[in-house]
């Protein structure tokens, strides 16, 4: 570690120069390259970078940032920007950096390094950046993006790891003054090591857009603002700044996106690649369109398979999609006709790319607008052949790929939903302050009253209601409206600020009594589909016909009040594809009841033994393992403080209608250690046989016991049975126990559940023995994270996969023969709910 020197400078706030910045003449003069936090000017990635001390410079830097010379030890030499990281400007006050003179639409790219500073954890960093009020980012950490980039390359098998991040956003400025406005976050700070701004001459998001499912949009993207998700140069090498000098962009290459990379195949072809539209310049470099991927040449088999491409993506936003293509290969038309999928729908039927491009070696390029839910954060690419064109090659072809992500609002800031819980909190707060004050006595009067009518009203209604009344739940509030914000506001006729017992925040629909009783037949019995300490849980249907399961406290169980309460809380805290989600809840009458979305293949614990459903696939076994520790790590780690489930088991792994496992039942579920501690202290709770022998000797909870109950789980998942079997000989009695005998002699698959023979890949069930023998490890600070867990199970099925991939190049007739078949299924099912669904469009020729 080097020294570090902080230095405070205090910069004038005014103007130290404004520029005749106009938007006339070349861009590549009019750029603006800034080394924060430097008094000198720096060549870096062949571009001159200008220091923000210099007074030289066409901008002006507002008060009070120190600049900081960094370490650069931790940097690995993997950036060619390292002159840059050698500096940063740090602030604890808002900073403003504004530019004079700057007009029109401008890539900008923002710079950081984390590296340690003197007295700062870096690790604490949080600030927000807009840009002429569009927000950018919010209560970013970059040492959190990071870590998280790195995981995703991780996961994806890339032998890479980065110590900085570039963020990319283009905005359109149509003001005198261009503000990048830089703000920590309450009591915390952040920095900035380098900045470009970069004018795009043109357009480039000009002409119509296509809709996935609708009618081509037109849509001024630039005066939006959009951030540079990905860029990809598929099926080539990677594109440098320095290859793309007009607007300095990189061009990743997309291997590491592909599902299965082996299933295209890279082309090239330099010799004479030319634009279709002279004003396309500007969209892309010709190197872009110099290489493609086409589909692997499999002659022997009929070629039914996709290329995919999978992304990370931030829920809740619009998306551009660019796909850039470049006939290299076909001389003439209907050679080379495929479909495109967005998201499992069809965006494009019939895609000739020669029709479309005029010709072959003819740069073109399609967009695409898709909305993103806020429930998903994955964006799919394929293109597949369409059988149904009649053509002679069923070839599909991608040469690039960008994904831009829009702004909503004004606002690009992703927050996570945690983050976006707390200020709905903070909002609500001080909502119901503001009221509380504003509104004065009378209003305190005429709450009043109507709180005694509402009472009263409830108790005649209870009166009337037969049965069921104890101790139970809590004041009754009569009404049924729906809570549609999903962070929901303290809404003051509600019940819920007046009574003030509910928990603050809360998902979903306040469902009432009656719904309820007509979703579920009275409470049929012949609908119950499981019972718990708890309660009861009924298959029911809600008035659009939605299947939901119904859980409805025992109004004599004390535990389970308490328990229920934790649930509400938790869930409504917590949105994720692995974790069971509450669709509302009713808490009408003394009843406590909530609705969840319905699993239709119920518990993973009724497919491994005890029933008489069909034995699930190595495969598929392994799948659902990663989507559970997937629900788990995000528990452990997408609160802030952590969520300990304490109650992992296979009852609590549940299998929608596609056997993606969710985690479910939080009733034990309690915040994880502040950060100074390691583990909370609680009284023992669990199921037997999954239960952290540690957790039990100490009585100290951390997120390790659930680790310890989930290498259970995956002892249960290889040998499909009963975790405490009292009918077997002493020693087997307890799997956990009995297993890890024979894992530690390397024996593991001697004592496989009986189905799976010969079925699966055996260094696949190594890896995964492996795996749960950490899990198991006695000292929980020994056990791997779920994070870890996840990692090495993902990569047991990679080697599981390779492995059915070599067996059926070998056979033809495929050796999972199980696993196939139901892989096939779920397509076919995916067929028919797209056809039924979904319109294709078909975007109108521009060439022909
Ligand atoms: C950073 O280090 C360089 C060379 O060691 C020195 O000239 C410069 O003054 C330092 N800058 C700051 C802000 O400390
Ligand atoms: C400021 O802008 C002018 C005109 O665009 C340009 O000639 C000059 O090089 C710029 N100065 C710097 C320091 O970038
Ligand atoms: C940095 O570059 C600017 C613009 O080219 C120039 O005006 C200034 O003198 C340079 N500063 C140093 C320290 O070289
Ligand atoms: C930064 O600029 C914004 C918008 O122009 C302004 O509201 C804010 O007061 C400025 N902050 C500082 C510290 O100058
Ligand atoms: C920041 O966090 C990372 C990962 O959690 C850790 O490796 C690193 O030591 C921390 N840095 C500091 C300065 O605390
Ligand atoms: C990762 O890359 C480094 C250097 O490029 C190399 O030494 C190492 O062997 C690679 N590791 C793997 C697992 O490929
Ligand atoms: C988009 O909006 C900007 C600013 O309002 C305007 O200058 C530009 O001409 C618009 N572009 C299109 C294609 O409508
Ligand atoms: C290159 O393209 C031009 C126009 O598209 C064509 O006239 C020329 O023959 C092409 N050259 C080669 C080598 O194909
Ligand atoms: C590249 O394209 C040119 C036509 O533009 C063609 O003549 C040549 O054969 C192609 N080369 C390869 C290797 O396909
Ligand atoms: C190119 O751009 C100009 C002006 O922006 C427009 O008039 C023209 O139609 C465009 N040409 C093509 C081929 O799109
Ligand atoms: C698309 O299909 C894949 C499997 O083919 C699935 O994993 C993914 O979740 C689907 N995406 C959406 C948005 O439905
Ligand atoms: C390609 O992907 C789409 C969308 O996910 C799917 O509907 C289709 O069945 C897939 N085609 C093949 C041949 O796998």
């Amino acid at each position: 570690m080097g020294k570090f020197q902080i230095r405070k400078f205090l910069i004038p706030l005014l103007l130290l120069m404004i520029s005749e910045y106009l938007q006339t003449g070349d861009a590549k003069s009019n750029s603006l390259f800034i080394n924060c936090g430097s008094s000198s000017n720096e060549t870096a990635d062949g571009r001159k970078w200008i220091g923000d001390l210099t007074s030289e410079g066409n901008f002006s830097v507002g008060n009070l940032g120190a600049n900081i010379n960094a370490s650069t030890a931790t940097l690995n030499g993997d950036s060619v920007f390292e002159p840059l990281y050698k500096t940063a400007r740090i602030f604890t006050n808002s900073l403003n950096y504004t530019f004079n003179g700057v007009w029109g639409n401008h890539v900008v790219r923002l710079h950081f390094c984390p590296f340690p500073f003197e007295n700062l954890n870096v690790n604490d960093s949080s600030f927000s950046v807009s840009a002429n009020g569009l927000r950018l980012v919010s209560k970013f950490s970059v040492p959190n993006e990071i870590a998280y980039k790195n995981m995703e390359f991780q996961r994806s098998g890339v032998n890479s790891s980065s110590f900085s991040l570039i963020k990319e956003f283009i905005i359109s400025v149509n003001s005198e003054a261009f503000v990048l406005e830089f703000s920590p976050s309450e009591g915390s700070f952040g920095f900035i090591n380098a900045i470009e701004i970069v004018p795009l001459t043109d357009e480039i998001f000009g002409g119509s857009i296509d809709k996935v499912g609708g009618s081509a949009v037109t849509l001024n993207v630039s005066e939006r603002g959009t951030e540079t998700m990905y860029r990809l140069n598929v099926g080539g090498p990677v594109i440098k700044p320095t290859q793309d000098p007009d607007l300095w962009r990189m061009w990743e290459v997309d291997s590491s996106y592909m599902i299965t990379a082996n299933a295209g195949s890279e082309v090239h072809n330099s010799s004479n690649v030319t634009y279709a539209s002279t004003n396309d310049s500007i969209v892309a470099p010709l190197p872009v369109y110099e290489t493609a991927r086409t589909m692997s040449e499999t002659e022997v088999l009929e070629k039914r398979f996709n290329m995919s491409w999978k992304f990370e993506i931030h829920p809740g936003f619009e998306y551009l999609i660019r796909l850039h293509f470049c006939e290299l290969l076909y001389e003439k038309a209907r050679e080379r006709v495929f479909k495109i999928y967005i998201n499992n729908r069809t965006a494009v039927e019939s895609f000739d790319v020669f029709v479309r491009a005029g010709g072959m070696n003819r740069a073109y390029h399609v967009d695409f607008l898709e909305p993103i839910s806020s429930k998903i954060n994955t964006l799919w690419i394929q293109l597949g052949p369409d059988t149904a064109a009649g053509a002679a090659g069923t070839d599909a072809l991608l040469n690039g790929l960008e994904i831009f992500k829009l702004s909503q609002n004004g606002n690009l800031a992703y927050i996570d939903r945690f983050n976006a819980l707390e200020e709905s909190k903070g909002n609500s707060k001080s909502q119901i302050l503001w009221i509380g004050i504003g509104a004065g006595l009378a209003s305190v009067v005429f709450l009043a009253v109507i709180t005694f009518l509402i009472i009263y009203f409830c108790r005649i209604r209870r009166r009337n209601f037969t049965k069921k009344n104890s101790s139970g739940w809590r004041g009754g509030s009569s009404h049924g409206g729906t809570v549609t914000n999903t962070y929901a506001r303290g809404s003051v006729g509600g019940g819920q600020s007046v009574f003030g017992t509910l928990p603050s925040v809360r998902v979903g629909k306040w469902f009432t009594l009656a719904e309820i009783l007509a979703a579920t037949d009275n409470f049929d019995e012949a609908l119950m589909i499981g019972v718990g300490g708890f309660g009861k849980v009924y298959r029911g249907e809600i008035d659009d016909g939605t299947l939901v399961a119904i859980k409805r406290a025992n109004p004599q169980s004390q535990q389970g009040l308490a328990e229920f309460e934790t649930e509400i809380e938790m869930l409504s805290k917590l949105r994720h594809r692995h974790l069971v989600s509450m669709i509302g809840f009713c808490d009408e009458q003394k009843e406590m009841i909530l609705v969840y979305e319905y699993m239709a293949n119920g518990t993973l614990r009724s497919h491994l033994f005890g029933s008489n459903l069909p034995p699930l696939t190595w495969k598929q076994r392994l799948e659902v393992c990663i989507g559970a520790a997937r629900g788990l790590h995000y528990l452990h780690t997408g609160a802030e403080r952590g969520i300990i489930h304490r109650d992992v088991k296979t009852t609590n792994i549940l299998l929608d209608e596609n056997f993606v496992a969710k985690m479910s039942d939080f009733g034990l579920s309690k915040t994880g250690p502040a950060l100074d501690h390691t583990h909370v202290s609680t009284a023992v709770k669990g199921s037997f046989g999954y239960l952290d022998p540690e957790y039990f000797r100490r009585q100290q909870l951390s997120e390790k016991s659930d680790v310890y109950s989930f290498g259970v789980v995956l002892l249960e998942v290889v040998c499909a049975r009963a975790v405490i079997n009292p009918s077997l000989p002493k020693d087997q009695i307890n799997l956990a126990e009995w297993a890890m005998k024979w894992q530690r002699k390397k024996l593991l698959h001697t004592i496989i559940d009986p189905h799976l023979k010969d079925k699966y890949c055996p260094e696949s069930l190594k890896t995964f023995g492996e795996i749960a023998e950490k899990c198991l490890a006695d000292e929980g600070k020994i056990r791997p994270t779920m994070g870890e867990v996840l990692w090495h199970l993902e990569y047991s099925l990679q080697l599981h996969d390779a492995w059915i991939r070599t067996n059926d190049a070998q056979s033809s007739c495929a050796v999972d023969s199980e696993g196939a078949q139901t892989e096939e299924q779920r397509l076919d099912l995916d067929g028919e709910e797209e056809s039924s669904n979904m319109k294709a469009s078909t975007p109108t020729d521009h060439s022909s």
